[in-house]
């Protein structure tokens, strides 16, 4: 029987990317999934392909961003599921564009969501997972929460926040038997970079890189492992490792590499 039959797993930012594969990963493997994100047409759908393959799933509509909403979504779940075993904290937002040509109102967002929104979780799960003493938090970071790139700054510091909430908070609640998981995906073929804040800069970013899938399965097998942190890929191994070496090397390779990768629109 897969380690996950019978686990209630909340999964944010269900409704597309990361989170849809990750969620259908989990469910594939006997979990019961609560798909949580602001997009109910979506989620609805999702579910139905869940329940369809014989899987469980239960749509919560979500703003991560809205703490209120965020109480009333893990209460939602754990009067409907009894508890909460796993929390995929995934749900997230980019920001491309130069420091200078950085709103204040765009910066908060991608805060309160990236940041504050993954803190909103956590703080709602963790008095269920303490009281059984027994759960996992993953988080959804990025390589460039370990390393910052240029032109987007706020997203960058988004990442870097929650590197150093992980790190904190896995040491309150390992006494609890809690796992704090970090996976720091590198570019994933999503619709991510077509969000508008994504698309509003001038440069534009290449995600063509690895599938949704690959990374839900790397997901899933860092919470069997119970890893404390993956990084993705050789190259962004390779990236943070030179980067602790010789960071100023570093940023001349980095600099070079993102005139290929973030071309300015002509
Ligand atoms: N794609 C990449 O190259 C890449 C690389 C490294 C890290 N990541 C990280 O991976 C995670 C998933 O990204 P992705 O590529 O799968 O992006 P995506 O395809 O754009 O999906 C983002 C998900 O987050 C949800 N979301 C956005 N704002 C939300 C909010 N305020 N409240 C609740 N849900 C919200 C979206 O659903 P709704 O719009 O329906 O709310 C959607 O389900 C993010 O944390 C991202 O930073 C992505």
């Amino acid at each position: 029987m897969s380690r996950f039959a019978d686990k209630v797993i909340i999964v944010t930012g269900a409704s597309a990317g990361i989170g849809r594969a990750t969620a259908l990963a989990f469910a594939a493997e006997g979990a019961t999934i609560a798909i949580a994100a602001r997009s109910e047409d979506r989620l609805t759908s999702l579910a139905d392909e869940i329940k369809a393959a014989g899987g469980s799933a239960l749509v919560v509509v979500a703003d991560v961003a809205d703490r209120d909403q965020v109480s009333r979504m893990v209460e939602t779940v754990v009067a409907a599921l009894g508890r909460v075993d796993i929390l995929v904290n995934n749900a997230g937002i980019g920001l491309m564009g130069a420091v200078m040509e950085t709103s204040p109102d765009d910066l908060k967002r991608v805060v309160d969501v990236n940041v504050y929104g993954l803190i909103w979780c956590t703080q709602a799960v963790l008095p269920h997972m303490i009281a059984r003493k027994s759960g996992q938090i993953i988080n959804v970071s990025s390589v460039v929460g370990k390393r910052a790139m240029p032109y987007m700054a706020g997203y960058c510091l988004s990442k870097f926040a929650v590197q150093a909430f992980s790190e904190s908070l896995r040491i309150e609640v390992k006494p609890h038997n809690i796992d704090v998981i970090v996976i720091c995906p590198t570019r994933t073929a999503t619709d991510f970079g077509d969000t508008p804040l994504m698309q509003q800069s001038q440069r534009r970013l290449d995600l063509n890189g690895m599938s949704s899938e690959s990374v839900a399965r790397i997901i899933l097998k860092a919470s069997r492992k119970r890893k404390r942190e993956v990084v993705i890929s050789m190259g962004a191994r390779f990236l943070t490792f030179c980067n602790g070496l010789a960071p100023g090397l570093v940023d001349r390779g980095i600099a070079f590499v993102w005139d290929r990768l973030a071309k300015p629109e002509k």
